[in-house]
């Protein structure tokens, strides 16, 4: 289960990301917003990550314009890793080294096409396990 979250900004690509999600048949839990009337997307940061963190959702993607306010306001929950992406590049390696619990997309920043394939690289790319990485993210909640 997917735990999906946007802003105004973000209303408009949230849209080509649930058609995607709907061409996989994957499950999502749509928290809004739902239109492009203005809103404050700290809002929608917190309901998602509070369904990550609860385990009701397992990964979230939140967007918002620049995709920058809604992730520093999902990176204030502990245990949530949102990574802000705009290639594929970082999308793989956010799960092998970070393992990400959220994606962060700019709605005003990368186009549909590119989005969905940031979308697809982030579901399918697993947490590495690796020692090292391990170690790293546990110093994140620690330090
Ligand atoms: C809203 O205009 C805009 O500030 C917001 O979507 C986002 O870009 C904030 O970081």
């Amino acid at each position: 289960m997917i735990a999906l979250g946007c802003d105004h900004g973000g209303y408009e690509l949230m849209q080509e990301v649930k058609a995607y999600l709907d061409s996989k048949g994957l499950e999502y839990k749509d928290f809004g917003c739902h239109s492009t009337e203005a809103v404050d997307y700290p809002v929608y940061a917190r309901k998602v990550g509070n369904a990550v963190l609860d385990g009701s959702c397992d990964k979230g993607i939140l967007i918002c314009g620049t995709g920058i306010g809604i992730s520093i306001a999902a990176n204030k929950m502990p245990g949530i890793r949102a990574a802000l992406c705009s290639d594929c590049f970082s999308a793989e390696a956010t799960r092998l080294h970070n393992d990400a619990n959220i994606l962060a997309m700019g709605g005003r920043v990368v186009g549909p096409g590119l989005a969905v394939k940031i979308v697809e690289t982030f579901l399918n790319t697993p947490f590495s396990g690796e020692e090292r990485h391990q170690r790293r993210i546990r110093l994140i909640e620690e330090l």
